[in-house]
């Protein structure tokens, strides 16, 4: 077969011939493995199945006992000391360690907060629109796409608006390395400077942990750092890891979202049609239906904790597999004619969020609310605004990343 999933240049191909990939591979009746190869500074394993169909990728997901999110879920792995420098994230933790976090954290996500914060989303779509009425058409990702989530991430944690433009700044840093890199000397610059640009921002918002433990205000690092009724709190450490996961986890892929989101109304216009003529009824369809066509987060690992038979394949302890979001999106088993963009559509069960179980995105209801209310503004303001041509794509085996996405209005 002329697939491997494991060769970093094949998340260089054009999607349309990956999706033709995974459609191959979704058709044999069991998955396939893929030796590793070694990739410059990252651990490298022997391989890993790969889970493309939709079943399966529910199976991994909700059975986390006996498919970990530890040591990691990224492939290839990060290098040990990784963990030692920047703590480590509850996305690669199993339970109990990773139920103890998500109860605290969860906190910032509670129908109550998410409600708060809809006030200051308000605010910055309408800012980002009007800067984009005086600035003229451009690059949508810079312009609109990239500008909300890290703002609306920045409200929730509270951060001082002095300390803003430096979190912009790590975090275009830290953007930048996920992309597939070209070269040895390339992939070292990147992570050296992709990691100080993450304990930068690790110390900000430590340093601020410590003044808001003594002096709290209603925003979450305080509600993370003041003990809550069963006496749970926040490390200094677990704060630090926490903001570098929502500022990794909740800002490329929202983004990535409403960029791709742009060009798949601009292209699919019966679509955007429909959604215009009921944005309320038909909005919340179509957030859905984006983030299962685009899938944001292209894969993730989990590691097999004892022998377990899955669709006939015998896994051994310490077999790695990984979900890949993308494929199981686009089985025909669940959503049938899955390249055609349909609002419409029922996408019950897509597992762009992830899939069920104790990892479910806990930042999927922010997203939706960021989606909904930024394109209820642009719609509203601009009603012909398009995307042109085609987007610059970021090479990643990650994220479906986009680097520019010129439009008009
Ligand atoms: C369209 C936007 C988004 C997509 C497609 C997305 C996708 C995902 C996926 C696939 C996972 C599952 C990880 C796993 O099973 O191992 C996940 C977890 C997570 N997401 Fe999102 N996400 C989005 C937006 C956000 C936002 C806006 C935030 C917060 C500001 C966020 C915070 C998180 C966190 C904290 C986790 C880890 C949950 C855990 O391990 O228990 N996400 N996300």
């Amino acid at each position: 077969m002329d697939i491997d999933l494991a060769d970093l240049g094949f998340w260089r191909r054009p999607l349309k011939e990956r999706n033709e990939a995974f459609a191959r591979l979704r058709e044999l009746d069991r998955p396939v493995f893929f030796p590793e190869r070694r990739v410059p500074l990252l651990r490298s394993g022997k391989g890993f199945y790969a889970l493309v169909r939709h079943a399966d990728v529910v199976e991994a997901s909700r059975n986390a006992k006996v498919f970990s999110s530890e040591p990691a879920v990224t492939n290839p792995e990060p290098p040990g000391w990784v963990k030692h420098v920047f703590g480590e994230s509850m996305v690669n933790m199993d339970d109990p360690r990773h139920a103890r976090l998500r109860r605290i954290v969860s906190r910032a996500f509670s129908p109550r907060m998410l409600a708060g914060l809809q006030d200051g989303i308000d605010r910055a779509c309408a800012g980002i629109v009007d800067d984009v009425v005086a600035e003229g058409p451009g690059d949508f990702v810079h312009q609109v796409a990239a500008r909300l989530p890290i703002h609306v991430i920045c409200d929730m944690m509270g951060i001082p608006d002095g300390m803003r433009e430096q979190v912009h700044r790590h975090v275009d840093v830290s953007t930048a390395y996920t992309g597939v890199r070209p070269s040895l000397p390339q992939t070292l610059r990147m992570a050296g400077q992709n990691m100080l640009a993450l304990l930068a921002l690790q110390r900000m918002v430590i340093q601020l942990g410590k003044q808001r433990a003594t002096a709290p205000e209603g925003d979450l690092v305080s509600a993370l750092v003041t003990a809550n009724v069963d006496g749970e709190r926040l490390t200094d450490r677990e704060l630090g890891s926490f903001f570098a996961l929502l500022l990794v986890a909740g800002n490329e892929t929202a983004r990535n979202t409403m960029a791709h989101g742009i060009k798949l109304l601009t292209d699919n216009p019966e679509q955007r049609r429909l959604l215009a003529e009921d944005f309320d009824a038909r909005i919340g369809g179509a957030i859905e239906e984006m983030v299962r066509y685009v899938s944001p987060i292209m894969q993730f690992r989990r590691t097999v904790t004892q022998d377990y038979d899955l669709r006939g394949l015998h896994l051994k302890a310490g077999d790695k597999v990984v979900l890949f979001y993308g494929s199981a999106n686009r089985d025909e088993d669940v959503f049938p004619d899955p390249d055609r963009f349909d609002i419409t559509r029922e996408t019950k069960g897509h597992v762009g969020f992830g899939g069920p179980g104790p990892h479910f995105c806990l930042g999927a209801n922010l997203a939706r609310q960021e989606i909904r209310t930024m394109f209820r503004e642009l719609l509203t303001r601009l009603p012909d605004i398009r995307s042109v041509g085609e987007p610059e794509l970021l090479p990643s085996n990650f994220d479906n990343s986009i680097r520019t996405q010129p439009f008009t209005f």
